[in-house]
């Protein structure tokens, strides 16, 4: 058997084999509301609640407050969590000058003391905005892969498509993560429609199609098959 680590969202885990690969480092790519945060969010929630796995949520673009807020919106009480020292969920501005590597080097140091089995990135692209090449970018994201693999921690690394992009991030981070899940909110017809697909997942024979994606008000990601075309 391999060993997995899941969302705890079940229609989810089954297109993957049951998960994450353990250790492994996943990009969550989409465009703006498609639930990028929320998805990963329940990442975390679901390993605590569900699989007794710590977890550290890096906010990068939005406070730790918001997040917090947000979440119990969705029914998630991300306090009662911290209370209980099974998460951390720390809060990284990225307009002062902190270097980047430092800033990865901080988020690995706390993934250690804090003994954390799932990190979550929210987002690489709020530290692309500080990164000056694309081959810093690189070696940032390779060291980082490297040092996590060695912890066994899986991680969630989300980048942001802007609308009406088709790319994923900077095009180096894709060829680099073990895996990739592209988020995507479209308009159709006269509404925006939310839908998800695996492009990448090693070791993993993976679902290939399209599902739509909704986002309910305690039960968090749901997804369903789209009727055959
Ligand atoms: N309580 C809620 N119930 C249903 N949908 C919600 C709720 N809270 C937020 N949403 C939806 O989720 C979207 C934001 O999702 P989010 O994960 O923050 O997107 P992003 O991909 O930008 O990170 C909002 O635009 C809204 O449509
Ligand atoms: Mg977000």
């Amino acid at each position: 058997m391999k060993d997995r680590v899941p969302f705890g969202i079940t229609e989810l885990d089954n297109l993957i084999e049951g998960g994450l690969p353990r250790g492994g480092l996943v990009i969550i790519a989409g465009s703006p509301g498609a639930g990028k945060t929320i998805l990963s969010a329940q990442f975390i929630y679901n390993g605590v609640t569900l699989y007794n796995e710590k977890g550290i949520y890096a906010c990068l673009s939005e406070s730790r407050e918001n997040f917090k807020n947000n979440m119990l919106g969705l029914g998630w009480d991300f306090n009662k969590l911290e209370e209980k020292g099974m998460i951390r969920i720390i809060e990284l501005p990225t307009a002062v000058k902190l270097r980047v590597e430092d800033m990865i080097n901080l988020i690995v140091e706390e993934v250690k003391r804090f003994k954390a089995q799932r990190l979550v990135v929210d987002s690489l692209s709020a530290l692309n905005l500080a990164l000056g090449s694309k081959a810093e970018v690189r070696t940032l994201i390779n060291l980082l892969v490297r040092m996590l693999k060695n912890i066994g921690c899986t991680t969630l690394m989300i980048t942001e498509s802007p609308w009406g992009t088709t790319g994923i991030g900077m095009g180096i981070e894709e060829f680099i993560a073990d895996g990739i899940i592209l988020m995507e909110s479209v308009v159709v017809g006269n509404k925006l429609e939310r839908r998800l697909m695996v492009l990448k997942m090693r070791a993993t024979s993976h679902d290939t199609r399209y599902y739509r994606l909704n986002i309910v008000k305690g039960s968090g990601i749901n997804l369903s098959i789209y009727p055959e075309m």
